[in-house]
């Protein structure tokens, strides 16, 4: 299998590392070899029809700030089109407004033909129909668990593991920013700025922190699932969205008089399609603490299923990407032992 990278930012750093450490591993037991034979970041970008070496390309960037020889004015689009590969890894930063870069990067890689696997929200929030029927026309395979919750497994779980149920309804915490920002206001009295600032630090939030205070990046998230899990056809614009701005001290120590918590929920359902604030019983599994993500189900036959996990980060963000490069290796295992 040969992977083209095309993002070597936070998340395809991550990617990277973690091919370097499972690679080998998932070589054996899939018996095909996993070959990086592209990588690009934002104004460089280096191939190898042999296969690179992700130690040495991390190292390269830490020193010279970029993979490799410059674009020098070339698209990525462009230098695409000389380089033969089975699977596009894109890792470029999301951008809701028009999904750019990401959204050619994939609707290039799936006009070719060939698979995608992603982390990047803009494209899947804003052309999710769009892009399922261009896979689908060229028999290309498009995932993206990575887009949502970061390591915690949320699309693969319900539209593989709980392939059976019917999903009724999901109500989540998907922004570890804002999840933070409460906490730390409710549990030190931080102010709203100061605790904002404290989760830029840590490198949670977003580049444009707006993204996640106003709920933009939890629309983008509900949007995904909304498509994902419920079969809509709707964009993150479909999405009803207040965020946290306006939350003061006095609403959060009001909350905790009647045992309550704020938490900017989401939820999604076949007719309900929102992102708000809203009060928590204390103790209940929505009110879950720090920067975690929590994903509550409503199924017809199981009840409530919910999983809980680290919503963002390198490596985090990278292993959903490999839980999606590893079930594209194993469908085309089962297919070659059908063939043979
Ligand atoms: N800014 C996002 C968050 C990062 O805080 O959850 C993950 O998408």
């Amino acid at each position: 299998m040969d992977i083209v990278l095309i993002g070597f930012g936070t998340v395809g750093q991550g990617m990277a590392e973690v091919l370097s450490r499972k690679g080998a591993t998932l070589q054996s037991s899939f018996r095909e070899k996993l070959r990086l034979v592209g990588v690009f970041d934002s104004s460089s970008y280096e191939v190898s029809k042999k296969g690179l070496d992700p130690r040495e390309l991390l190292t390269r960037k830490e020193k010279l700030h970029r993979v490799g020889p410059k674009l020098e004015g070339k698209s990525v689009l462009d230098a695409l089109k000389d380089i033969d590969y089975d699977v596009m890894i894109e890792a470029t930063p999301t951008n809701i407004e028009d999904g750019q870069p990401g959204l050619g990067h994939i609707t290039a890689a799936l006009k070719a033909g060939k698979d995608v696997v992603t982390s990047n929200k803009g494209p899947l929030a804003l052309k999710y129909g769009e892009l399922m029927r261009l896979a689908e026309k060229n028999d290309a395979r498009l995932r993206f668990e990575a887009s949502v919750g970061g390591a915690t497994p949320i699309i693969n779980v319900a539209r593989e593991l709980l392939m059976g149920e019917k999903i009724q309804s999901i109500r989540a915490i998907v922004n570890g920013t804002c999840n933070f920002i409460l906490n730390r206001m409710m549990d030190e009295g931080l102010p709203f700025d100061q605790a904002l600032r404290e989760a830029q630090e840590m490198g949670y939030a977003e580049k444009d922190p707006s993204y996640d205070i106003d709920g933009i990046d939890s629309a983008a998230k509900a949007a995904i699932l909304a498509n994902a899990i419920f079969g809509r056809d709707c964009s993150y614009n479909d999405v009803r969205r207040s965020g946290i701005r306006g939350i003061t001290l006095e609403a959060i120590s009001m909350a905790a008089e009647e045992k309550k918590v704020i938490r900017l929920v989401a939820e999604i359902s076949p007719s309900r399609l929102e992102v708000s604030p809203r009060l928590v019983p204390v103790g209940h599994p929505l009110a879950i603490g720090g920067t975690l993500n929590i994903f509550q189900m409503m199924t017809d036959l199981a009840g409530e299923v919910t999983v809980a996990g680290r919503g963002a980060g390198r490596l985090e963000t990278a292993s959903a990407l490999l839980s999606d490069l590893v079930a594209l290796m194993k469908e085309d295992c089962v297919v070659r032992r059908r063939t043979v």
